[in-house]
Order: structure tokens, then sequence, then C-alpha cells
């Protein structure tokens, strides 16, 4: 069994009768949404908010019930993997585009427990691409701005070599910024920033975190 289905088969345990659970997007992600499907056909009764169109059609496919964010009250546990996760616990995420959603349905959950493989585990943030969601209108401004500082930004592109485009209609860049020091300065200078809809920083989010290592799965709660 690979690592990420190894985490995400033990974090579908967390999953109990009756609770509506926050479905993640990415690679680690799936394979929990697909235990979760099998609980789900063998008769467990819960409620999926899913944070990507990916996931969704997954979820929809296994016949797990959807409802949306607004649709439901309180989401009591949301699963979902990460980028990097370092020492403190402080993750980069939105390396599949989705974290935008992925930050939403993580705000109104009672529980987040995100999963990883070993390899997601650093000893600070930075390493890993660091994706701003734009708006598209001044989107090269935001850009200069980045550019300016050294962050040496890259627009998302997709598989056409078009710029990508989120769920929620927007752009994303990528900024290269090798180390992260700062994680919470930076996050609240990118959170005033006139056209930035969201950014990949998730600090003091996350309640447990579910590490794959060779020899098992490890369960950190924060
Ligand atoms: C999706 O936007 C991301 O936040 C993913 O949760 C994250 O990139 C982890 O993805 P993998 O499990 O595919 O590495």
């Amino acid at each position: 069994m690979n690592l990420k289905q190894m985490v995400g088969e033990k974090a579908a345990e967390y999953i109990k009768e009756g609770m509506v659970v926050g479905l993640g997007t990415g690679s680690t992600a799936y394979y929990m949404v697909e235990a979760l499907g099998r609980r789900v056909n063998e008769g467990l009764n819960i409620i999926g908010v899913t944070t990507s169109t990916r996931t969704k059609e997954q979820a929809e496919g296994l016949g797990i019930p959807l409802k949306s964010v607004d649709e439901v009250d309180v989401i009591d546990i949301t699963i979902d993997g990460a980028d990097e996760i370092s020492r403190d616990f402080q993750g980069i995420k939105g390396g599949g585009g989705a974290l935008l959603f992925e930050k939403i349905v993580a705000d109104y959950s009672k529980k987040v427990i995100w999963i990883v493989d070993e390899s997601k585990m650093v000893d600070e943030l930075g390493a890993f691409p660091l994706p701003i969601e734009v708006m598209p209108y001044g989107s090269l401004q935001l850009f200069k701005i980045f550019e300016a500082k050294g962050y040496q930004p890259e627009f998302r592109l997709d598989e056409a070599g078009e710029k990508y485009v989120t769920d929620g209609g927007h752009l994303l860049i990528d900024l290269n910024m090798k180390e992260i020091k700062e994680p919470h300065a930076l996050a609240t200078w990118l959170d005033g920033l006139t056209g930035v809809v969201e950014h990949g920083l998730f600090l003091d989010r996350v309640n447990t975190v579910i590490v794959g290592y060779e020899n098992g799965p490890v369960v950190k709660e924060v």
C-alpha cells in the first residue's frame, strides 16, 4: 500500500455515523474519499461537503450524499491533504488549485485533519511554491508587486498552456520563495492586497495530522 493510501484510509476511520464531512482535494484525499465511499455503500450515513469539482465528481460517482457548504449548519470534520507542514504544524496548500474552497470548508469545520506522506513534513515552509488565488482583473499588477519583492512569481498554467482558472473563476500565481521565515507576517500582508482572493498559507488551522511512514501511520495531535 502506498503512503497516501495508508493515511487516506486511516483518516476515514475518524468519520462516524451522522457526521457532516468536509472532503478535501488531491491525490491523498482521493484515497480517503474512496474509503469513505466503501463505508457509505456498507450503510454508513453521512453528508459530504466537497472542496472542488474534482472531488465532487469522485464522491458522486461513489454514491456519497452531498450538500454544499451553505446547506449545512456545521461541518463535523474535514479531511484534506497538504503540500508542506512545518514543525509547528503550519501548512501550505493549493498545489492542486483548490485552496479557496478548501479554506472555506476548513474554517466552518469543528475539526480539521491533514493527511500527508512523510515527504510533506518540513522544518520550515517555503520550498513548495506558495499559491496565491487572485482576481483576473489587475492580476498583472499583483504579479509585478510579487516580482519586486523577489518572490519569483509564476502564473499557474493548465495543460493547454493557458492560465489556470480555479473553481471560483480566479487565477493562481505561485510564489517561489524558497523559505518563509515569518508565515504569519506574510499572511497578513497578502490578506491586505486588493485583488488577492486567498492564499495557500493555512496557519493555526489544523487539529490532527496523520503522517504516513513506511512502517505505518503516525497520528499527531496539534
Ligand atoms: C489542493 O488544492 C491541495 O491543497 C491539496 O490538498 C494538496 O496540494 C495536497 O495534494 P496531494 O495530496 O495530491 O499531494
